[in-house]
């Protein structure tokens, strides 16, 4: 399809003896928002790690904007605008909001970040830092060190620091997981209000929440390809709600 920016073509990654992601072949095109869903162990994180580079995928091909990204390194393909969260939050607690915008824009590990050392934002990064967290809600934050920040603003923030990366393609990997209801709103709002050209590919075990941000959605059970379709396909269809809502746990 011309206008994917995302393909996979029959898609494996193995550990040993585990498919964990079994010839899946999937278009995103531009601008789209995408759900993957499916139970625990269904190969959804994996699928992730293996689009960003995390982990190589042991077959298959995966292109982004029509360039063949399989063998790229992951910062290679951060490089080109494929960005993501984490399923576990992963944000230094003892800095403020600024310096963590500060590590992300300036792509920074936390060990090469200093706080004598750092130098103030150029204006254009400094504009970067004050769009992202203005996306997702945290102006008037910045001073704030992270470990006084919220459980749901700190997922917030690992969005803002996402988002100053100027992604193309964003994978967010269960952004509500362990939220109370009110924390939930909230990044569902930011999700819904992001840009229309950034292509949004996101996991989550909430269907109700998942179902009211996304335009189609691909459940994946044991690495292989299950279903796809609109929302309300998906409310529909009972085979997905036989291996995937009617065991679906939650976790914290
Ligand atoms: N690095 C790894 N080494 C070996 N096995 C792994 C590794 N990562 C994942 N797995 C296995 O691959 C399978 C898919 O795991 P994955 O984390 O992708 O599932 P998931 O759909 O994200 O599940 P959840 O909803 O619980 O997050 C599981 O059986 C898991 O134990
Ligand atoms: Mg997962």
């Amino acid at each position: 399809m011309a206008d994917a920016l995302l393909r996979l073509d029959d898609v494996g990654v193995r550990f040993g003896g585990l498919r964990a992601v079994d010839g899946i072949s999937l278009d995103v095109k531009r601008g789209e928002r995408r759900a993957v869903i499916g139970p625990n162990g269904a190969g959804k994180t994996t699928l992730f790690n293996a689009v960003t580079g995390v982990v190589k995928a042991t077959s298959g091909r995966i292109t982004f904007e029509g360039r063949d990204v399989t063998r790229l390194p992951p910062h290679r393909r951060a490089g080109l605008g494929m960005s993501r969260t984490f399923q576990i939050t992963n944000l230094f607690p003892s800095l403020t909001v600024r310096q963590n915008m500060e590590i992300a824009i300036r792509g920074l590990g936390p060990r090469k970040f200093s706080l004598f050392g750092s130098t103030a934002f150029t204006p254009e990064e400094r504009e970067r830092a004050e769009r992202s967290l203005g996306l997702s809600r945290l102006v008037g934050r910045a001073e704030t060190l992270v470990r006084e920040l919220s459980y749901g603003e700190q997922r917030q923030l690992e969005m803002a620091m996402t988002l100053a990366t100027n992604p193309r393609l964003l994978l967010l990997d269960e952004p509500a997981a362990g939220l109370s209801p009110s924390e939930r709103v909230i990044v569902a709002d930011v999700i819904r209000s992001l840009p229309s050209d950034i292509t949004i590919v996101l996991i989550e075990h909430d269907m109700d929440l998942v179902l009211s941000l996304v335009d189609w959605v691909t459940c994946l059970n044991n690495g292989r390809f299950l279903a796809e379709g609109a929302p309300a396909d998906i409310r529909a269809n009972t085979d997905i709600q036989d291996v995937y809502l009617g065991r679906a746990r939650h976790h914290a």
